[in-house]
This record gives C-alpha cells, structure tokens and sequence, in this order.
C-alpha cells in the first residue's frame, strides 16, 4: 500500500552544501527504493514529504531520524494513497521565497496539482513560518 509521510525537523543553519549533500543521498536511494517527494528548508526548519510503499519508507525513515544533520523529528501526516503527487521527483527541494509575504501564494503554485488538500494545506501553512 502505497504511504505519504510528512515529517517536520529542526536544524538551524545548514549551507547549501549540506542540503546539496542530503538531495545526492535522496537520488542514490529513494531511486533504489522508489521513494518519491518534496523538501522544504527555510533555514531553521526542514518539512519533508515522503511517498513510496511503507517498507521502503520504513527504511529511508529510519536513516533519516539516525541522521544528526536534524533533530527533533516529528511525523505529522501518514496517509494511504491511491497515487504519488511527486511520481518523477526523487526528491524535489522546493526553494522557498525570500519574501514571507508571498511564500505562501509561490509554494501553492510550484506544489503538484494533484497533491492531497489537507497535505497541501500544512505544507503552506509551513511555508509562512518567519
Ligand atoms: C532533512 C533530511 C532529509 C533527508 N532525506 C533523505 C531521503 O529522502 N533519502 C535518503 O536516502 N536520505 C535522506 N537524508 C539523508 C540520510 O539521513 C542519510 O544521510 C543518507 O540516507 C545516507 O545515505 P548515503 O550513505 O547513500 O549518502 C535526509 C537527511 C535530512 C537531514
């Protein structure tokens, strides 16, 4: 059965090699694994969402809680799902706008169309955290 995890972490000032470094582990396994996503960093905080069958979840999960890049992570959605939103991301890291203003607005248009509403709603709801 296909699973949705979406996860939130904290990890205060991580450069973007260290981002880079954690987006080449994601194509090296989640492709393995056919685990699929999206990553939020707004430079405190990382919001992940996880898709794949939940052995293979299970497994990627379990290396990134180990990971001491981040702490505190706490899993805030686990859904059954008929279908992926992100089919061809291994991991996709969406760039949040600079201006909080209009983060929201901007992360609404770059996430999938077909990405489940109440999943969509914490996702821009982290979007406007300053
Ligand atoms: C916020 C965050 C998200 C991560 N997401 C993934 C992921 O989706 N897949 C993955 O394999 N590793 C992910 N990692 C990295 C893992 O914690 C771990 O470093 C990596 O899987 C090690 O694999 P490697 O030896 O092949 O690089 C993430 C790390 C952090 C801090």
């Amino acid at each position: 059965m296909l699973h949705q995890y979406l996860y939130i972490s904290t990890a205060p000032n991580l450069g973007s090699d260290d981002i880079s470094h954690i987006l080449e582990s994601c194509q090296r396994n989640n492709r393995e694994r056919n685990v699929t996503g999206l990553l939020l960093y707004n430079g405190r905080n990382f919001m992940q969402l996880l898709e794949g069958e939940e052995v293979d979840l299970m497994w990627v999960m379990r290396r990134i809680s180990s990971d001491p890049r981040h702490s505190g992570l706490s899993v805030l959605e686990d859904i059954p799902a008929q279908e992926r939103a992100c089919p061809d991301w291994h991991m996709r890291q969406i760039r949040l706008v600079d201006d909080v203003e209009n983060r929201r607005a901007a992360l609404d248009a770059e996430l999938p169309v077909n990405l489940a509403p109440e999943l969509r709603r914490v996702m821009l709801n982290f979007a406007a955290l300053n």
